[in-house]
C-alpha cells in the first residue's frame, strides 16, 4: 500500500471512491472540487496495484486540521489515513482534528477506535441531515511516525 499526495492524473480514481459520501443534496466525488483540492496538494490517495483503495482531504484551519472527506475501500486503510493525519498534525504543530460526519456513514465507531475523545451529534445541522462532529486532541509528544509518506 502506497500512500502519496494525490495528482491530477488520479482524479477519476478519487472521484469514484468518493462517490460512496454523496447525498442527495451534496455531491462530495465532485471533479471541480476535489481537482481544488488535488491543487492545494490537501489530498492524499492510498494507492495499491494501480488501483485507489483510499482517499482522505485533511484541509487546514485555523490553527487545526478538518478531515474534510474520508473513504476506505479496503479494512485496514481507514486507520492508515487517519495516521497520516495525526502525523501531518504533529509534523506541523497543530494540536486538533476533526471532523463532520453525517449520521447516515455510521462512522462513530471507526472514529472512536482512532482515538476521537470528543463526539456530538447535532441535529439537522448539514444540509438539514443529522451530523456528528468527532475531535481529537494530539499528543506532541509522540514522535512523528514518517518523513516519506510513500513509506506506508
Ligand atoms: C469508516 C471507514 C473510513 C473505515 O475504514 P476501514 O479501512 O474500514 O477502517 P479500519 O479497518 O482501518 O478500522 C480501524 C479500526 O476501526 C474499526 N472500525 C472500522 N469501522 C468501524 C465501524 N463502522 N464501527 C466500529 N468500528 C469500526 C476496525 O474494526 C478497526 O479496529 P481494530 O484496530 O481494533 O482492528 C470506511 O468504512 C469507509 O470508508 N466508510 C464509508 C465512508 C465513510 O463513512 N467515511 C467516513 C465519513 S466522515
Amino acid at each position: 500500500m502506497k500512500i502519496q499526495i494525490a495528482q491530477v492524473q488520479h482524479l477519476n480514481d478519487i472521484c469514484e471512491v468518493l462517490k460512496v459520501l454523496d447525498t442527495e443534496k451534496r455531491t462530495f466525488s465532485d471533479k471541480k472540487q476535489n481537482l481544488f483540492f488535488i491543487s492545494k496538494q490537501w489530498c492524499y490517495v492510498a494507492m495499491e496495484s494501480g488501483k485507489a483503495e483510499g482517499v482522505i482531504v485533511l484541509e487546514p484551519t485555523e490553527g487545526s486540521y478538518n478531515i474534510y472527506t474520508l473513504v476506505s475501500k479496503k479494512k485496514g486503510v481507514g486507520k492508515l489515513l487517519v495516521n497520516l493525519a495525526i502525523d501531518i498534525c504533529r509534523k506541523n504543530s497543530i494540536p486538533k482534528l476533526w471532523c463532520w460526519s453525517l449520521a447516515r456513514y455510521e462512522a462513530g465507531g471507526f472514529y472512536k477506535k482512532m482515538g476521537f475523545s470528543e463526539s456530538f451529534l447535532l441535529q439537522k445541522q448539514w444540509d438539514s441531515e443529522d451530523c456528528y462532529f468527532f475531535g481529537k486532541l494530539i499528543n506532541m509528544d509522540s514522535k512523528v511516525s514518517y518523513n516519506n509518506i510513500e513509506e506506508y
